[in-house]
């Protein structure tokens, strides 16, 4: 176990998701947070204990701002938000004539363009003087070394499109906040809405709760530490190569 305290100040976007709730709900029953704000687009995401419920698109800059003059110093900011199909026209791709400009748009829209505008409306507010975790849900196709499936492509562009910014904001924030971390986290195959219409030939032992996955990736967060800012986690706390 790690010995780092629990984060006082914690934000979660995408807090209604199957994930982000569970870490929500997470953070929300630890002793030390002092304060978590969750973020979706209805506003109504909450679980008890100290939790404050905001309304945001991570896609619309003017809400982003409007969160990020609602918090104080978040030693802990998860991007919990995510798009893999919509139950109608989005699906992903099993070959390159599949590809379509809408899709592309919508993926990217939500899975790098969004937490590149958190990024830059939440990363300013972390503390300065004391360790502070930027993460976002990533996913293990987005290596490209890993990469032995093909497919998909949309998401896993944009996967690996949004590890690249987060390798880039490591290297930024150092020079300004030398014990911010930056980091992506693969949580595994996790049974939510994002996962279902795929995960039928996912053996049961591992297909994870979003509640095991949740505690796991807690534990990953825990662990960090600014020398390893910029890359990617599986959770387990592995190392997923670019
Ligand atoms: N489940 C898995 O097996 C798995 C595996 C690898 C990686 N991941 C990653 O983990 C993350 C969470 O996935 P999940 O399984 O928890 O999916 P989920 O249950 O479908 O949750 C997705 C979340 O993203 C939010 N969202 C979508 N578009 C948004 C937008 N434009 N603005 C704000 N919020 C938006 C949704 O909000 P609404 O409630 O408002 O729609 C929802 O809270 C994703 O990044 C996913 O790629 C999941």
């Amino acid at each position: 176990m790690s010995a780092e305290p629990a984060p006082k100040e914690v934000v979660i976007l995408g807090a209604s998701g199957g994930i982000g709730d569970a870490l929500l709900r997470h953070y929300a029953a630890q002793p030390g947070v002092e304060a978590i704000h969750a973020v979706s687009r209805s506003g109504t995401a909450s679980a008890p204990g100290p939790v404050i419920s905001h309304k945001a698109e991570i896609t619309d800059e003017d809400s982003l701002a409007a969160l990020a003059a609602r918090v104080e110093a978040p030693d802990l900011v998860i991007v919990a938000t995510g798009i893999l199909s919509d139950g109608t026209a989005l699906r992903p791709e099993k070959s390159l004539k599949q590809q379509s400009l809408p899709a592309f748009e919508q993926v990217f829209a939500v899975n790098t363009f969004g937490p590149a505008l958190v990024a830059k409306h939440l990363l300013p507010r972390m503390p300065r003087d004391r360790r502070a975790v930027f993460a976002a849900l990533s996913a293990r196709v987005g290596s490209i070394s890993d990469n032995r499936l093909g497919g998909w492509h949309a998401y896993r562009a944009s996967k690996a499109a949004l590890n690249m910014l987060l390798r880039n904001y490591a290297i930024e924030m150092a020079r300004t906040h030398p014990q911010l971390i930056c980091a992506g986290l693969h949580p595994g195959t996790v049974d939510t809405d994002l996962s279902r219409p795929f995960s039928r030939a996912v053996p049961k032992e591992k297909l994870f709760t979003a509640d095991h996955a949740a505690s796991c990736l807690a534990q990953v967060i825990a662990d960090l530490h600014p020398g390893v800012s910029g890359q990617v986690f599986d959770w387990a706390g592995k190392v997923i190569p670019a």
